[in-house]
């Protein structure tokens, strides 16, 4: 295809805006899809997506248009994954479009999500084409949002089109307004291959299916191809594109955005970002931007049924097949027995994750308390990194802890402003700015990533009755009053449940911790303390008093086989418990307690 008769755009939004089912629209438009198929939401593949009605991996669709000048276009659009846990995967969707479609609700107005991804639109030099979606909603006000993409984004917004992506109004406009601002790409069709990895998935058909954007040169059916990060080769055995049902194509030439297969066998062995070239006649460079995955946030994965460990274990490998971006090692706790210590790209992917495993696999499991990545700095003068607080060394051993920080931007209505303020004062949160928009303030704060993966979503959801968004992006790591805090059962320390905190948060924390366990582990023939200690300092203190009777003593002299049933029970029980310091503790409190975090 002609350079001139390309468009290359990703669609913009906040969640809930509209972005999938205007995306339906236009491939329903442009002859994609019949009315039937329409009513499945095409580009959300996976189930999970459904329910949640988030896009987690991003699919292309290839349309064809004739426009009103009677010339017909090669349009492609980018879907792109909508939540910050996957700003990386974004920003190289972002970089294989020349523009975006900004879909902005009618009747909820610009949101922080909107924000921020227009922002990375703009910085990466895209032409942008506002659409107001939902106009047809009886609480639209059409106007005061155009106006508003005007104040708070700056950009111009006298031509956005009025659409409903439910109705279908303005669907035309959309894809005229796509042809004539989005300009056409630039490449060379007799340059070196160069071209970008978006994207990769794996199908069982077809095995990992690579989403590319050709920057120069020509991909083609045959051509020994060469990824620069990682150095390896492949065969490139299909090239095509979506339209969204599979289509083979000769090649795909500059500009152009497509897939192609080359029998590889895993995800993991493409890198989101990378350069493809010829292993014949290479590029000399790679393309700028790309970015190893790192896992921000860790958790440990077990087993409830210690049985179901070698299932876990296959699970883990088939999905890291068609998820790159989370890691896992084998780990062992005396809690909870063998599992996996897993790293994520953020929380809503740890979710992910922990959700597929659960439905998928049909695997009951624990999952212990989030932890952030911490930089040690020891007293010999050696540095390490910390995803486990089981495996934080001697204090006297360490001259520094430095924990992650973010720049939070939350948005929310006034009303709200007083407690969300309150909540990111008590998470060690520092103001760095507070403006206002119309009836909505715009607040920047920087906190520290472990006050965040906790509950800080879920409560800014809540305070605000789902008014507030937020976005967040890495600023770095900083020296923090850190401590490891070990819960003692009988005083023995869990590994399970120990974690890092801020020195004054711990005294609260800890409390928490020996009240719940007070109420989740049974009563024994024995008094059994339950206590929170930093060090050797014991900083918060509970105890659970001694059982008075047997647990069969009510049936003595009454029904032998009732009796029998009781301590068959108790013996199933058992197998369940752990011991700790001659305590045993069931299962269920461990979840329990790290479920309330
Ligand atoms: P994420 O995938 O979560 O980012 O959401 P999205 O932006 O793709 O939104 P989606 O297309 O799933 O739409 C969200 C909700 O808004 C759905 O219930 C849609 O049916 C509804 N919706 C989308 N467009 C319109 C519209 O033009 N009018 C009305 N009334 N509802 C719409």
């Amino acid at each position: 295809t002609e350079l001139s008769h390309i468009r290359n755009f990703s669609i913009i939004a906040h969640i809930d805006h509209g972005k999938s089912t205007l995306a339906d629209r236009l491939i329903q438009q442009t002859g994609g899809l019949t009315e039937r198929e329409m009513s499945e939401q095409v580009l959300d593949n996976m189930d999970i997506e459904k329910e949640r009605g988030i896009t987690i991996k991003a699919q292309t669709v290839r349309l064809n248009y004739t426009a009103r000048d009677g010339e017909t276009y090669e349009l492609s659009l980018m879907d792109t994954p909508g939540h910050v846990d996957f700003a990386y995967e974004v920003s190289r969707s972002l970089a294989a479009c020349e523009g975006a479609l900004l879909v902005v609700d009618a009747a909820q107005g610009v949101e922080a999500q909107t924000l921020a991804n227009v922002y990375q639109s703009i910085e990466h030099d895209h032409e942008i084409v506002p659409v107001i979606n939902k106009i047809d909603l009886p609480a639209a006000e059409p106007e005061q949002v155009r106006a508003e993409i005007e104040e708070v984004i700056g950009i111009p917004a006298d031509e956005a089109v009025l659409a409903s992506a439910k109705t279908g109004e303005g669907i035309e406009e959309i894809l005229e307004q796509i042809v004539q601002k989005i300009p056409p790409p630039t490449g060379d069709r007799d340059a070196p291959l160069k071209a970008m990895l978006v994207d990769s998935w794996y199908d069982p058909y077809l095995g990992v299916v690579i989403l590319v954007r050709v920057i120069d040169g020509v991909l083609k059916k045959g051509l020994n191809i060469k990824f620069m990060q990682n150095g390896t080769q492949h065969l490139v055995d299909r090239v095509g594109c979506m339209r969204p049902k599979i289509e083979q194509l000769e090649e795909l030439g500059p500009g152009e955005i497509g897939f192609i297969t080359a029998q590889i066998k895993e995800v993991a062995d493409t890198a989101v970002g990378d350069t493809i070239t010829t292993v014949k006649n290479p590029a000399p460079e790679a393309l700028p931007g790309y970015k190893e995955v790192q896992s921000v946030v860790f958790c440990g994965l077990f087993p409830v049924d210690a049985a179901d460990f070698d299932k876990l274990r296959e699970s883990i490998h088939k999905l890291r097949l068609n998820d790159a971006s989370f890691t896992f090692e084998m780990e062992s706790s005396a809690a909870l027995g063998q599992g996996f210590r897993a790293g994520f790209l953020g929380l809503l992917h740890l979710e992910i994750i922990q959700e597929r495993l659960t439905r998928e696999y049909d695997l009951d499991l624990i999952t212990t308390a989030p932890s952030v990545v911490y930089k040690l700095s020891m007293t010999d003068g050696t540095e390490m990194e910390l995803h486990n607080p089981a495996d934080m060394p001697d204090v006297v051993k360490i001259a520094k802890i430095e924990e992650p920080w973010i720049k939070a931007t939350v948005y929310v209505p006034d009303d709200y402003l007083g407690p969300i303020l309150k909540l990111c004062q008590d998470r060690r949160g520092i103001q760095k700015q507070l403006t206002y928009v119309g009836g909505r303030a715009q607040l920047v704060y920087e906190l520290p990533l472990n006050e965040v993966v906790f509950d800080f979503y879920d409560r800014l959801k809540s305070i605000s009755r789902g008014y507030a968004s937020f976005d967040y992006e890495a600023i770095g790591h900083r020296e923090g009053d850190l401590v490891k805090m070990n819960i003692l059962v009988n005083a023995e320390p869990v590994d399970a449940l120990s974690m890092i905190v801020h020195r004054a948060a711990a005294e609260t924390r800890g409390r928490h911790m020996c009240e719940r366990l007070k109420d989740l582990i049974p009563r024994h023939l024995f008094k059994i303390p339950v206590q929170a200690a930093i060090g050797g300092k014991v900083i918060a203190r509970e105890t659970i008093g001694a059982m008075r009777k047997d647990v069969t003593a009510k049936c003595y002299g009454g029904d032998i086989s009732r009796k029998k049933k009781l301590l068959e029970k108790q013996k199933k029980g058992k197998a369940k418990m752990r011991e700790y310091g001659n305590v045993s503790i069931p299962q269920e409190a461990f979840i329990a307690a790290l479920k309330m975090g």
